[in-house]
């Protein structure tokens, strides 16, 4: 049979987050987090869910690391909750926290799984929200004393360390837009985000270093690489413009130390912030986020293809034509992967490439013998292997692939509707049942190889 062999020692994992799962909101001293209060807005989620209890995983770890033994990966991203570690933002360390994360760390050892531990996705304690979050430095200051905490308890036994997941989302999503926690629509304030998460991660990425001597720092960027619409170069100006704003705003500042200059002019125009340095970048602050990176994480879900518009803001055109869609309205463009690894790799060189999350929603639930028969998710998987595979022969440093997720979860501002999960979650009865797309990911890393495709 021809086969898609992956190099020796490739990492294979799964992904989950911390708020997405876990549950549990009032147990061990844990503190509020912005998204516990976003969620208690009502019209935030769309379901009008929350994620006090989620996956219930606070209490079902052991039997979620059986599925990962089963699935037979030798890796698993999560996260840890900053409120669990420190409930009110700062201060002092609540210890019970960290032991959840502690035997969690120990267990997937004890299987011979590395964790891949996420220091911030997205689960900021409320307490440093009511002083300002993001949007001011001292967040920046308290996410170093928060990575101390946590480096300080499991650095001896964390190998790879991941400061942020897709500073974009964060600041773009939560401090813009309006459809993340917390919430606000607020287009200066989302650039000085971004630059206090930026550099949070430039100085807690030593602190890593300093309290787990010789593990990997990186940090997760959610890349789109972006098509014009058509030829026109009214649209071509448009994914340039997308490009700025969404990919070389983090890509810049991490690989070479600045903002891209055409992106800030635009933002400068928009009266978003003052040009042409940024009041908020301070000096010193661009050196500390270019401090060099072990490894990038690449969060791929989907190109996106722009149209120019009259507003001076290009729009997204959404659902090419003929272009297959997922549930979160995402086309399946699997061969952006491998144009998109190419290119980091050439134009920014990063030592060593993770796809930290890879994915897809869908809807399809148990049938009559209880299987999942997500035949699509299947057919995803396969595409976007063949595409990273293509992307490692061409040269590109990519050392592990990440699915997400182990199971479907709270999916942010769409509550439970939407479900990347290879296992199927039944949120009453917190029943899991492995989908299809598990036993095909289960045959591939156990073969660490594509069977049935051709190289
Ligand atoms: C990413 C997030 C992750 C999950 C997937 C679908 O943006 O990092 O938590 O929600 O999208």
């Amino acid at each position: 049979m021809p086969r898609l062999a992956f190099p020796d020692g490739f990492t294979w994992g799964v992904a989950t987050s911390a708020h997405q799962i876990e549950g549990a909101f009032q147990e061990d001293g844990r503190g509020e987090s912005i998204w516990d209060r976003f969620a208690a807005t009502p019209g935030r989620i769309s379901d009008g869910s929350d994620a006090s209890v989620a996956c219930d995983h606070y209490h079902r770890w052991r039997d979620d690391i059986g599925r990962l033994q089963w699935l037979g990966v030798n890796a698993y991203r999560f996260s840890v909750a900053w409120p669990r570690v420190l409930p009110a933002g700062t201060g002092a360390v609540n210890q019970r926290g960290l032991d959840f994360y502690d035997a969690l760390v120990d267990a997937l050892l004890e299987r011979g799984i590395r964790p891949f531990v996420t220091l911030y996705h997205w689960d900021l304690p409320q307490a440093l929200q009511d002083v300002g979050g993001w949007g001011s430095r001292a967040t920046a200051e308290a996410f170093v004393a928060y990575t101390d905490a946590v480096t300080a308890r499991l650095g001896d036994r964390v190998r790879q360390w991941m400061t942020h997941n897709e500073p974009w989302c964060i600041a773009h999503l939560g401090h813009e837009d309006g459809e993340h926690a917390p919430g606000h629509r607020d287009a200066a304030e989302s650039l000085r985000a971004a630059h206090h998460v930026l550099l949070s991660h430039g100085w807690a990425s030593g602190v890593v270093r300093a309290n787990a001597t010789g593990a990997e720092v990186g940090i997760v960027l959610n890349l789109s690489p972006a098509f014009p619409a058509s030829d026109s170069e009214a649209d071509r100006d448009a994914a340039r413009w997308f490009d700025g704003f969404f990919n070389r705003w983090y890509l810049d500042p991490v690989f070479r130390g600045r903002y891209p200059a055409d992106a800030v002019a635009d933002r400068v125009a928009r009266g978003h912030v003052e040009g042409p340095v940024p009041a908020f970048v301070r000096p010193g602050d661009m050196e500390a986020i270019a401090t060099p990176l072990d490894f990038l994480g690449v969060n791929y879900y989907s190109r996106t293809v722009l149209r120019s518009d009259p507003s001076g803001v290009p729009r997204r055109v959404d659902g090419v034509a003929r272009a297959e869609l997922t549930d979160m309205g995402w086309e399946v463009y699997p061969q952006g992967l491998h144009e998109l690894l190419v290119r980091i790799g050439r134009e920014y060189a990063p030592r060593k490439i993770y796809i930290t999350e890879n994915g897809v929603a869908y809807s399809d639930g148990p049938d009559e013998a209880r299987r999942v028969n997500d035949e699509r998710r299947v057919a995803f998987l396969r595409d976007h292997l063949v595409a990273a595979h293509r992307a490692i022969a061409d040269g590109v440093p990519l050392h592990g692939y990440f699915l997400w997720s182990l199971m479907d979860n709270f999916e942010w501002a769409h509550g439970y509707s939407k479900r990347f999960g290879i296992y199927w979650v039944d949120y009453t009865t917190q029943e899991r049942i492995a989908k299809q797309s598990a036993f095909r990911y289960r045959d591939i890393v156990k073969g660490n190889a594509l069977d049935g495709v051709t190289p």
